[in-house]
């Protein structure tokens, strides 16, 4: 094997490593930290340090890396979602953006609310520095949006106060037992008729993508692969009652977009 050939292998093998410890470390490997760590519980306990820490935040958020994580689908999942508020009317009615997320998502969202008439956008994290850094990325539209840090799971909004709620790529992240809370009170919050859009990862119907990201979740995030199964959103959402569901899957199957819309009581 030629010198650059070898070099250039043992390179790329250097970066992949170093890539995924990094990545290990600010994400499961905190939390496996935390854990055995003494102190009180915390209702953020299960969150990573790359949405809490924002010397990390701001080194991470960079639009081709996420777009990377998401297998570039990043781009359609946020527009499936911003044609659903656009064919809304949401003329004086309010938006929740339930956690913040990395990318122009926030921005979109806000964007494709406000053209649909949207009164009021709601930004909900349970972590404060992901609030700043959203707002430092909403700069164009003062007095429309109001930041609110809280706990999905938990949420002081009162009932039927909202018209659409979205919620890009939570769930994964939270421990099972909440997983069903944040769905409860996404809809609670609800007014009948009104719309929750769910993003997140699927079951791929491939089964050598099935084997890959199989893999990724059990590295790093072993709270996703309930959605596969146990804890499949729409499932959840048809067992809670009191929706009508629509589910649109991209990438050979590996993420999903799901409507859910409030039936009238
Ligand atoms: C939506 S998820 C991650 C999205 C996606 N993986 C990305 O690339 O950005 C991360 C966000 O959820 C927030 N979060 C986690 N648990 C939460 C909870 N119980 N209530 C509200 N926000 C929460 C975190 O603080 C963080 O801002």
């Amino acid at each position: 094997m030629p010198a650059w050939l070898l070099y250039t292998f043992v390179t790329v093998i250097l970066v992949l490593s170093f890539t995924a410890l990094f990545f290990f470390t600010v994400t499961r490997g905190a939390l496996i930290l935390r854990a055995v760590m003494p102190g009180k519980p915390d209702d953020a306990d299960h969150v990573y340090p790359i949405y809490s820490n924002m010397r990390l935040i701001r080194m991470i958020d960079f639009q081709p890396i996420i777009a990377a994580i998401l297998l570039f689908q990043y781009d359609r999942l946020v527009s499936a979602i911003t044609a659903g508020l656009l064919k809304t009317n949401l003329r004086g009615k309010n938006v929740l953006i339930t956690s913040c997320a990395f990318g122009n998502v926030i921005p979109r969202v806000v964007t494709a609310a406000v053209d649909a008439g949207a009164r009021r956008v709601l930004i909900a994290d349970i972590i404060k520095n992901e609030l700043d850094h959203a707002q430092s990325k909403l700069l164009a539209y003062p007095g429309k949006i109001q930041f609110l840090e809280e706990n999905a799971t938990a949420m002081k909004q009162a009932d039927a106060s909202v018209d659409a709620n979205v919620i890009f790529f939570l769930l994964h992240e939270l421990p099972h037992h909440l997983k069903g809370q944040a769905l409860k009170e996404a809809g609670r919050v609800l007014t009948p008729g009104g719309k929750l859009y769910l993003a997140e990862f699927h079951r791929p119907d491939l089964w050598v993508l099935r084997a890959l990201s199989w893999t990724y979740f059990k590295v790093f995030e072993p709270l996703g692969l309930a959605l596969w199964d146990s804890h499949d959103p729409l499932k959840q959402l048809e067992a809670m009652g009191g929706f009508t569901c629509e589910r649109r899957t991209v990438f050979f199957g590996n993420f999903q977009v799901i409507v859910a819309t409030k039936n009238a009581a």
